[in-house]
């Protein structure tokens, strides 16, 4: 399919401190944005000790989630709340109440944990500020489990951020983008680590491709953080 060339689809591949002025300001009409920030790779500390997800199948997706508010370019961490999902957004887990063990003070005491609001915060036209979701995951390539099972969907949020923290022996799990739910992806595209990707889930569906073993025989998985906000009034 092509995409509507309305003016409102950009990809921009760029370290944010290249963008020019003009195209900065490009990115505030834009519905995605894709950047590295090869220094977000240092966030890995916590990954080795995340829980299993009680809520899937088979110990292959672990998982931690907190919400936070962020504002003077500081997160503080908020009480545990729950994640839920509606059945229409999530076919699997939906309308299921989910509770998950909070993310460690190692990782949200680090500065670039800070660092992935602040991208979030300033390439998006609503601000970050309140209850912002964080979910901390580790996805391992077992048996026929794919990334995404749902399919092409969208969180049920006003803007998400996706952060790929370290891919180790895996191929595929692109990050593919589509107008609605049935139409093919008109983005795919590979996140390496480093690499980050803001979408406004109010337009767009998100989807992963098929992951890969690389070495058969060796274990392999992607750490990623994804980052959900709905916009709030900053008071
Ligand atoms: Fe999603």
């Amino acid at each position: 399919m092509t995409v509507p060339d309305d003016g409102w689809i950009r990809d921009i591949i760029s370290p944010v401190t290249e963008l020019t002025s003009i195209e900065r300001r490009r990115v505030d009409y834009m519905d995605y944005l894709m950047g590295n920030e090869y220094q977000l790779v240092g966030l890995d500390a916590g990954f080795g000790n995340l829980p299993v997800d009680p809520y899937t199948d088979g110990n292959f997706r672990f998982r931690r989630f907190s919400t936070f508010d962020y504002r003077n370019n500081a997160v503080s961490l908020l009480a545990p709340e729950t994640f839920m999902q509606s059945s229409d957004l999530n076919a699997f887990l939906g309308d299921v109440e989910r509770t998950y063990e909070a993310i460690e003070e190692i990782t949200y005491s680090n500065p670039l944990f800070t660092e992935m609001f602040r991208l979030f915060d300033e390439h998006t036209t609503i601000r970050i500020a309140s209850h912002v979701g964080v979910h901390q995951i580790r996805i391992f390539k077992v048996g026929d489990h794919q990334m995404a099972p749902e399919g092409r969907h969208q969180d049920g949020f006003d803007r998400i951020a996706i952060y790929m923290i370290n891919s180790v022996n895996i191929s595929g799990g692109h990050l593919r983008l589509s107008l609605n739910q049935h139409d093919d992806a008109f983005l795919d595209k590979e996140l390496a680590p480093g690499d980050y990707a803001i979408l406004n889930d109010r337009k767009l569906f998100h989807n992963a491709s098929p992951i890969e073993l690389i070495d058969e025989t060796l274990a392999g998985y992607v750490d990623v953080f994804v980052l959900t906000a709905k916009e709030h009034a900053v008071t």
